[in-house]
């Protein structure tokens, strides 16, 4: 008996020993120990085992159902480990020195906004920062935007809740509402007010719209914006400097043109447009890049300059445009995905 319960047991360690998974194990525990397994065959004989052999047979079948147990143990602890393995991949140091990405890139975006700060500050003008958040004061009643102008409009501006409170940005009335600022036109008024001219200032930033996006559209995009408040100021000085800085950008074959147009802070006010046909992907021959015109005497006073003896220019216009020309991108929408296949183009 002893020699069939070992011969068993011999025989269930070499099964087990090759078991690899699951349903595996359990087709060969139930060929031992299962209703019609080979210990429990054994055991049901138990009843023809005559009477006075019975606990030393019973003990040596109780002593093959614990080896039979460690087995199976053992062999379940070994399948479990094999699946956590496979779950966690394969062996990590954390001690080892990560590996080395490489050098990081500038975004495209940064590239632009950091060329033309670079050529503005050629010429006499520093960087002027403002909140993104704004009060309807900074963004649209300094700069002469009447109450019926669209860019007013809930439509086209994301207004806060009346609620909404910012310690950091104060309000020029108390019953005023806060907006993300639709253009960066807003740092005009905050540069102003806080000292006196003369002042050339670039500023440039994140404004915002309700735009549906779409390849020329984004409701967060950014802006560039220059004012120059001395005496004596005139168109000729406007021209001079956005000749100077289109060419300085994006080449010295880069022509510009004023369109007569509308501004309530500028006085007389144009649209620019530019001519630059030896870019990539530029197909047109006059593309529209911003506005600008003469600050109006309207704003000069709301800031508390005498209109009679200051006067200034000042434009604003679109990074993601310029970025857009200078590199060939053809959707605005690749500035924001963080696609590494793009981003990686301008390292
Ligand atoms: N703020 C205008 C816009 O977002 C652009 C602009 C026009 C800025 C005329 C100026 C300006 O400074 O004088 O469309």
């Amino acid at each position: 008996m002893q020699e069939t319960l070992n011969a068993l047991v011999n025989k269930a360690a070499a099964e087990f020993a090759s078991v690899l998974a699951r349903p595996e194990f359990e087709a060969t525990k139930a060929r031992y120990v299962g209703p019609n397994g080979e210990l429990t065959a054994l055991m049901k004989h138990m009843g023809s085992v005559p009477k006075e052999q019975r606990p030393a047979v019973g003990r040596m079948i109780n002593e093959t159902k614990a080896r039979l147990q460690v087995l199976l143990d053992a062999t379940l602890e070994r399948i479990a480990a094999k699946e956590l393995n496979a779950q966690l991949g394969p062996a990590v140091d954390p001690t080892l020195p990560s590996p080395d990405p490489g050098p990081g890139t500038y975004h495209p975006l940064t590239l632009v906004r950091e060329e033309m700060c670079r050529i503005l500050r050629k010429v006499g003008f520093t960087v002027a920062d403002g909140p993104e958040v704004e009060t309807e004061f900074y963004c649209f009643d300094a700069l002469s935007t009447p109450a019926d102008h669209p860019a007013r409009d809930m439509q086209d501006t994301f207004y806060f809740p009346a609620t909404t409170r910012f310690g950091n940005i104060p309000k020029k009335t108390p019953g005023e509402k806060y907006l993300l600022r639709t253009h960066t036109s807003s740092v005009q008024i905050r540069t102003m007010l806080k000292g006196p001219p003369p002042i050339r200032i670039v500023s440039p930033g994140r404004a915002f719209r309700r735009d549906t996006t779409d390849a020329t559209h984004s409701a967060n995009f950014h802006q560039l914006e220059c004012l120059y408040v001395d005496r004596n100021v005139t168109v000729r000085d406007l021209k001079a400097l956005l000749d100077y800085i289109f060419a300085s950008l994006l080449g010295k074959d880069t022509k510009t043109r004023f369109r007569p147009h509308y501004f309530g802070y500028t006085e007389p006010s144009f649209e620019v447009d530019l001519s630059a046909q030896h870019l990539p992907k530029v197909r047109k021959e006059w593309i529209e890049i911003g506005g600008c015109g003469m600050v109006d005497p309207s704003v000069f006073t709301a800031v508390g300059y005498d209109p009679e003896i200051w006067t200034g220019y000042a434009f604003g216009m679109g990074l993601e445009r310029l970025a857009m020309l200078l590199y060939g991108i053809d959707d605005i929408r690749y500035f924001y995905q963080n696609d590494l296949r793009f981003l990686k183009q301008f390292a």
